[in-house]
């Protein structure tokens, strides 16, 4: 299940043509455009429906000359690059003033992130040499309307963008996404002004594997970062309302249940005896790696199911459950 060679140089057409493409990550789906080109990323806002002072990422592959996106790269910036690419990490740099502020939000950083997923490497590689300048960058978000979840299958990504399939968009077929949830986004934009590296949004690559290769912890936002999307309180939501419970809660909860509502429960433990037909229960791995593959797929299954409550157990309090726990409850408190 991934796309042929015929498919990734027909998407990489399309791009060069200032189309829309969605393609497959080892994170999540992207909706990819040409990152250089004004109009071809404010088709990405428009199908989104995200405010167009979001920035996005611009996807490169692993020989990109990344002078050309940037002015700087710090120290700091090489050695998580040298770590962590081709991989999920986004890196915030200070932006070579040459690049459209369309792709920016009109910000004077970049978000860099050369993913490891082989369909998107060959789709950057095909897209390159359609440009003159042998460099090509695709700006793409998670392939979902603003707000909503992530797509990890690019059936969800038809799911949630049908018209525009209908009217040619290509979906690139990459299997079930190997990580499952966004990319970690370090800022390192700053240094050359005595900023420090930050942490803006949690993710597969750990806070403490950041440290080990900056010999410190990056910092965390202190409010005057940029503002990204995927830090708003209330993000990553199902349609499905949504609450967490702590085990000790779980019974209480069930018996409040009004006799007519179904409900879903992802709990670690497996599914007790006597449970009322109503209430579907289902056992989610108690390893987060594992659990961050199957989250979005899991709250995509119960909006499909059109449930009328989902119950999701809180994760665990330590750091290896710290990007999954941010989603869960920027998810949950679209419903508080
Ligand atoms: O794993 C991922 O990162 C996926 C795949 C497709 O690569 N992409 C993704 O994009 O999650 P998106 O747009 O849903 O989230 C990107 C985040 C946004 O919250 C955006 O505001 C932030 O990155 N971002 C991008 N450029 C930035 C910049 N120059 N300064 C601050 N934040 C930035
Ligand atoms: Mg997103």
């Amino acid at each position: 299940m991934t796309a042929t060679t015929t498919a990734i140089e027909h998407a990489a057409r399309i791009l060069n043509e200032g189309g829309l493409v969605a393609l497959p990550t080892e994170t999540v789906y992207g909706l990819g455009a040409d990152a250089e080109s004004a109009q071809a990323v404010a088709k990405i806002y428009a199908a989104k429906q995200r405010p167009a002072n979001h920035p996005l990422i611009v996807h490169v592959a692993p020989e990109a000359d990344l002078s050309y996106w940037t002015r700087d790269i710090p120290q700091e910036a090489r050695k998580l690059i040298e770590a962590f690419w081709p991989g999920p990490l986004t890196l915030i740099l200070p932006k070579n003033p040459a690049i459209d502020d369309a792709v920016t939000g009109g910000q004077d950083s970049i978000g860099l992130r050369c993913p490891s997923h082989p369909v998107a490497m060959a789709l950057i590689r095909a897209f390159a040499r359609l440009r003159e300048s042998g460099q090509a960058g695709i700006a793409a978000p998670s392939a979902n309307r603003f707000g909503h979840v992530s797509p990890t299958r690019a059936q969800h990504v038809r799911d949630e963008f049908p018209q525009e399939c209908a009217n040619g968009m290509p979906v690139l077929e990459g299997g079930d996404t190997e990580i499952g949830i966004e990319s970690t986004i370090v800022d390192v934009s700053r240094i050359a002004q005595g900023v420090p590296v930050v942490l803006l949004r949690p993710g597969h690559i750990s806070a403490t594997q950041l440290e080990q290769v900056l010999g410190y912890p990056p910092a965390r936002p202190d409010g005057a970062v940029p503002r990204a999307s995927g830090t708003l309180k209330a993000h990553y939501a199902p349609q499905t309302r949504l609450s967490l419970f702590d085990a000790s809660d779980l019974k209480g909860l069930l018996a409040s249940r009004p006799q007519q509502e179904r409900w879903a429960v992802y709990a670690f433990e497996a599914q007790p005896n006597g449970l009322p037909a109503q209430i579907q229960w289902h056992q989610v791995p108690s390893d987060p790696v594992r659990y961050a593959h199957d989250l979005y797929a899991l709250l995509r299954d119960a909006d499909q199911q059109h449930f009328d409550h989902l119950l999701i157990q809180r994760l665990p309090g330590d750091v290896a459950w710290d990007a999954i726990s941010d989603r869960l409850q920027r998810a949950a408190a679209a419903f508080e």
